[in-house]
């Protein structure tokens, strides 16, 4: 692999990216494959797409296996990760980046959107983290829980109340977990990105809407994968040994 300054390494990690099959899920995969980690590449539905970022990372000259379960599963989940720790030798890094969203303004909202925007977004990451969480303290000193969250969840947002709710509530989870388990040298972060172009956001980042929220960003431009991916890398790496319970934001200065 390329060569890395020991400090951004992550030669010798097992990382599992919940939702890596597409969008923010798949560059951090392919990212922490580039740093060195063996991945995990987790899906729900989208098993094509996920062989095809496993072939990627290994074209790219890393390793990577597919490993489909809803996180809102919590059977499946468990399951899920005892194959990962079977079928990789052990687990180092998981990265909660599964997620889904309804937009409703309140009165329209309905119960089972929001029961199950809360199930994925916030049950499956607490999911993953208690089943991973003996696997990660097994690591010495350098566990690490990265938890996808949003912008919203800082600020909310107008017909997201559900979306912003879940993620919100990530990083609750994201500072307990922190204080929880730092004894036993897991670290545990959020990061909180803005905009960011996938199918996720595909709908809502068009004409007028595109050009209103473009105002509002401080950088001037709608956020890469790529961009995410990077903040997760470095929070993984241990150059980031000393930093648990933070909000890293990835949002070209949307909010501050
Ligand atoms: N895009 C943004 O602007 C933005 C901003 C802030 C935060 N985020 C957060 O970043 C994360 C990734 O977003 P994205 O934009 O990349 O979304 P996306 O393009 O819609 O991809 C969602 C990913 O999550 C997986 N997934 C969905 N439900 C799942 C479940 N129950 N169990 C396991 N995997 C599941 C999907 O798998 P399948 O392919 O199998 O369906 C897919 O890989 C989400 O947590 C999102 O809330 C996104």
């Amino acid at each position: 692999m390329t060569e890395l300054p020991p400090a951004l390494s992550l030669d010798g990690r097992v990382a599992l990216v919940t939702g890596a099959s597409r969008g923010i899920g798949r560059a951090i995969a392919t990212t922490l494959a580039a740093r060195g980690a063996t991945i995990a590449v987790n899906y729900a539905r989208n098993e094509d797409a996920a062989r095809e970022v496993c072939e990627a990372i290994a074209s790219a000259g890393g390793k990577a296996i597919p490993m489909g379960f809803d996180v809102a599963d919590e059977a499946a989940v468990d399951a899920g990760i005892k194959s990962v720790v079977a079928e990789l030798g052990g687990l180092h890094v998981l990265v909660n980046n599964a997620g889904m969203s309804v937009d409703s303004l309140l009165l329209r909202a309905k119960g089972e959107d929001l029961r199950r925007i809360l199930a994925v977004n916030l049950e499956g990451a607490f999911n993953c983290c208690r089943a991973a969480a003996r696997h990660l303290l097994k690591a010495r000193a350098q566990g690490r829980i990265i938890n996808v969250s949003s912008v919203v969840g800082e600020t909310g947002n107008p017909g997201q109340a559900m979306y912003a709710s879940s993620k919100a509530g990530l990083l609750g989870l994201t500072k307990s977990l922190a204080q929880e388990l730092a004894t036993r040298g897991v670290t545990v972060n959020a990061v909180t990105p803005g905009f960011i172009a996938t199918d996720m956001t595909d709908a809502a980042l068009q004409g007028d809407a595109r050009d209103k929220l473009l105002a509002k960003i401080p950088l001037g431009h709608i956020g890469e994968a790529a961009d995410v991916a990077e903040a997760v890398a470095y929070l993984a790496s241990p150059a980031a040994a000393y930093v648990t319970g933070h909000v890293l934001r990835v949002n070209g200065g949307l909010a501050m």
